[in-house]
């Protein structure tokens, strides 16, 4: 990675650490540090005098990755990269293809993503977790860390009383029963129970059955079970998403007395109004309930079981929750609870929250109000965008079976792009014109991007691009433009990473797709001049092509040859 590369130069000839930016405005540089003011500031001198004397010693380190350095402002010293820097960059980027970038980080880190609960649909809720998760995921695991993805499907608790209930007094037992129509039941337990005051105890009852072990109360929740199992799985099918596991929460039935004992023997838990509730140091922190007040277990109390057993099963030095933001306040309770405990320092565990779905109108419902199933949003995001492919002059001709391929890798590419590009904690705004627009910043955009560099290489028949050489004598801006930004990706992928914005690689991507796009509506590629330019112009689209595809495939986006 350049950056480190340059930072070890720099901090090993001044003797100091200094910190590496890109400038704004590229004619400042490519990389910029502010180490000599914030040394000025220490020393109290005077901070150009300062720059002066560090750019002579960091000269003297006769350093081959950039050939400027100048003083800038107050004292900013900036750096430009050196051509053959950039340029064996470029060789990098062609040799290692899919591969560059990696790194070989060493630790475990659990993921915790998309969670969907059993017995109801698969909302719009629950798919910005998996499409941010599975990028986590992957930005780790390019990254070299060991990680491990898991489901935490809500699939015990009280409410399954309830369902077991209903499911009893309307005689369905025997029957199969679709989502739709467990989702029904709920429903029509809660409007029924307004009114009968003995159905809240009769649900209680069936949930501690299901507890016990009932053969009957388990077969009906096993049913409900499988069905939500297989509808999910239609829908990851659908997203491309593959979870390593899938506990879900009762697979911790059989630890949670334990977790509760191990919780009150080291005098974390009170008794409260008939509840078991466990305070906190932390003023602005409210109780954590352990135990309702008729003993049964809940969310957190499983949650707490899910903590014990992956610090004992993966030893990760993080587990990483990627959950709404409504869940802030519960995953701090939950997080100090297993500090408390003596379990793991709370900075092993990292809560990426993020934020709501919106609509243009505003919230994300149907016009009845109900709650929108994702699947047929997947399904209207994929006719989209057969609709434009109809359109696309370079799509028409496809054979029928490839137009379904790329209506399915941009409809749904368009949907995780729209959640990608944004920081997650915000919230985003569904519209479709805008996740579909060819010449905007979606999707789309850069698979388009993407399939027309690959067919620029097709029609030269270029069977491996010539980049052992430094290219033609005088760069264009454009090429340049495009050559100082593609080094980046190795530093940006880190980055996203570590800040958990998987936004990083999807603004990258942009950029780069922008810049490539410039350079291609300006200069002639096949039609260059000289055939040194001509070989130097591909070698650029090649590696563009590349870095689409890899900052793609990061962001679990498929890319396409043709569309
Ligand atoms: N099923 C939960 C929900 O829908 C999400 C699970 C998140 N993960 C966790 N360990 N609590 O809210």
């Amino acid at each position: 990675m350049i950056q480190e590369e340059l930072k070890k130069t720099i901090e090993k000839a001044i003797g100091e650490r200094a910190v590496l930016e890109h400038p704004a405005n590229p004619e400042h540089g490519d990389y910029s540090t502010s180490v000599a003011l914030v040394l000025a500031t220490k020393l109290d001198k005077n901070p150009r005098a300062i720059a002066e004397e560090l750019v002579s010693k960091i000269r003297s380190e006769k350093s081959k990755l950039f050939d400027r350095v100048e003083i800038a402002g107050p004292g900013f010293i900036n750096f430009f990269l050196s051509r053959e820097c950039l340029f064996n960059e470029l060789t990098s980027i062609l040799r290692e293809k899919e591969k560059y970038g990696r790194r070989k980080m060493k630790g475990t880190v659990v993921i915790d993503y998309s969670g969907p609960n059993i017995a109801k649909p698969f909302g719009v809720g629950h798919l910005r977790s998996t499409i941010i998760g599975q990028v986590l995921y992957n930005l780790h695991a390019f990254l070299g860390y060991k990680t491990i993805g898991d489901n935490h499907i809500g699939d015990w608790g009280t409410q399954f009383g309830k369902l077991l209930y209903q499911i009893k007094k309307e005689g369905l037992e025997k029957g199969d029963l679709s989502i739709q129509q467990l989702e029904e039941l709920y429903v029509r337990f809660h409007q029924e129970a307004e009114h009968d005051e003995t159905m809240e105890e009769g649900a209680r009852a069936w949930f501690k059955k299901l507890e016990d072990g009932d053969t009957e109360a388990r077969q009906i929740w096993k049913k409900a079970r499988d069905t939500s199992l297989k509808e999910f799985e239609h829908i990851y099918k659908l997203l491309e998403v593959k979870i390593d596991n899938t506990l879900g929460e009762s697979f911790y039935e059989p630890i949670l007395k334990n977790v509760v004992e191990e919780v009150k023997k080291k005098g974390l838990a009170k008794k409260s109004r008939g509840a078991w509730i466990v305070e906190f140091p932390n003023e602005e922190l409210p109780p954590a309930i352990l135990l309702k007040s008729d003993e049964a277990t809940n969310y957190f109390t499983r949650d707490l079981a899910t903590i014990q057993y992956r610090l004992k099963k993966w030893k990760p030095n993080l587990i990483l929750y990627e959950v709404g933001a409504e869940q802030s306040l519960y995953l701090k309770q939950l997080f100090w609870t297993a500090e408390l405990l003596g379990w793991a320092k709370r900075e092993r565990f990292h809560h990426v929250a993020h934020g709501l779905y919106r609509t243009k109108e505003g919230k994300f419902s149907t016009r009845k109000g109900q709650t929108v199933h994702l699947e047929e949003v997947l399904e209207d995001a994929i006719n989209r965008a057969r609709e434009i492919i109809e359109q696309s002059e370079t799509a028409r001709g496809l054979p029928t079976e490839e137009k379904e391929t790329v209506a399915k890798a941009v409809g749904i590419g368009a949907v995780k792009f729209n959640d990608l590009l944004q920081n997650p904690s915000g919230d985003i705004v569904f519209d479709w014109d805008k996740m579909l627009n060819l010449k905007g910043n979606s999707a789309p955009y850069l698979q388009y991007t993407y399939a027309r560099a690959k067919s620029i290489l097709r029609k030269s028949n270029l069977a491996r691009p010539s980049y052992s050489h430094l290219g033609p004598a005088k760069f264009e801006k454009e090429e340049m433009d495009v050559l100082r930004y593609m080094y980046r990706f190795p530093e940006i992928v880190a980055e996203a990473a570590k800040l958990f914005s998987p936004n990083l690689v999807a603004q990258f991507a942009v950029e780069l797709a922008q810049k490539y796009n410039a350079f291609y509506n300006k200069l002639p590629v096949l039609q260059a001049e000289t055939e040194e330019q001509k070989q130097f112009r591909l070698t650029l689209t090649s590696s563009v092509a590349q870095l689409l595809q890899n900052s793609l495939h990061l962001l679990g986006i498929e890319t396409l040859e043709r569309m």
